[in-house]
């Protein structure tokens, strides 16, 4: 009877230690960050990017910009993607942007659309011209259907002494699903 009642506590003492060690690996997301300054910081041209960005940080809470670059680019898409953003790519230019302070921040989401199989210039100059070492950096990526390339590792290149998580990729601006998509990464993620 004694043996019974030990093994019984034995599979409940196990049982809880199961079910902590779940609750722990299934904390929210946001709920992870709670003690982190956040930024979402991202580059959009045609508003996909900026819905994601946008769809991130209602479920991260923190701060979020769009990187503004000095010279905007031509209304005309076709413009751009033909025209000075092919040139910016292929030529690796860095245009001026007007907002860079990353410094308040641990976690900076940084989100760019796919350009010519890279991330956008502005991304670029961004990721340059800031010191993001002990930071952490959690990319977002937009494509029109090529799919994220190596965005993220170029990413991890640029912004060094950051710790790089692991992407969420997305084809335009998402669909129904993307919402539940950006939880299950958030919670996925190992700030
Ligand atoms: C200059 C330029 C180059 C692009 N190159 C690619 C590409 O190589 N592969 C791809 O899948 N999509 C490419 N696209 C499509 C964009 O990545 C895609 O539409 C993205 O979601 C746009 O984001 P945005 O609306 O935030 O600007 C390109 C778009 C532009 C403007």
């Amino acid at each position: 009877m004694k043996k019974l009642l030990l093994i019984i506590i034995l599979i409940l003492i196990i049982c809880g230690g199961v079910a902590y060690a779940i609750t722990q690996s299934n904390q929210q997301g946001a709920a992870k960050m709670s003690d982190k300054k956040v930024l979402v910081a991202y580059f959009s041209l045609s508003g996909n990017t900026k819905s994601v960005a946008e769809q991130i940080h209602s479920q991260t809470g923190g701060d979020i910009f769009r990187i503004e670059p000095v010279s905007p680019y031509p209304e005309d898409s076709e413009e751009v993607t033909y025209g000075i953003g092919k040139e910016q790519v292929s030529k690796g230019i860095l245009p001026p942007i007007k907002n860079t302070d990353i410094s308040g921040y641990d976690i900076i989401f940084v989100g760019t659309p796919v350009w010519w199989s890279v991330m956008a210039p502005p991304v670029k100059t961004f990721l340059t011209e800031n010191n993001f070492e002990g930071k952490t950096i959690v990319p977002f990526i937009t494509h029109g259907g090529g799919g994220g390339y190596s965005t993220d590792k170029d990413m991890a290149n640029l912004a060094k002494g950051a710790r790089v998580l692991s992407p969420l990729v997305v084809y335009g601006k998402g669909n129904a699903e993307t919402v539940k998509e950006i939880t299950n990464w958030l919670n996925k993620l190992n700030f």
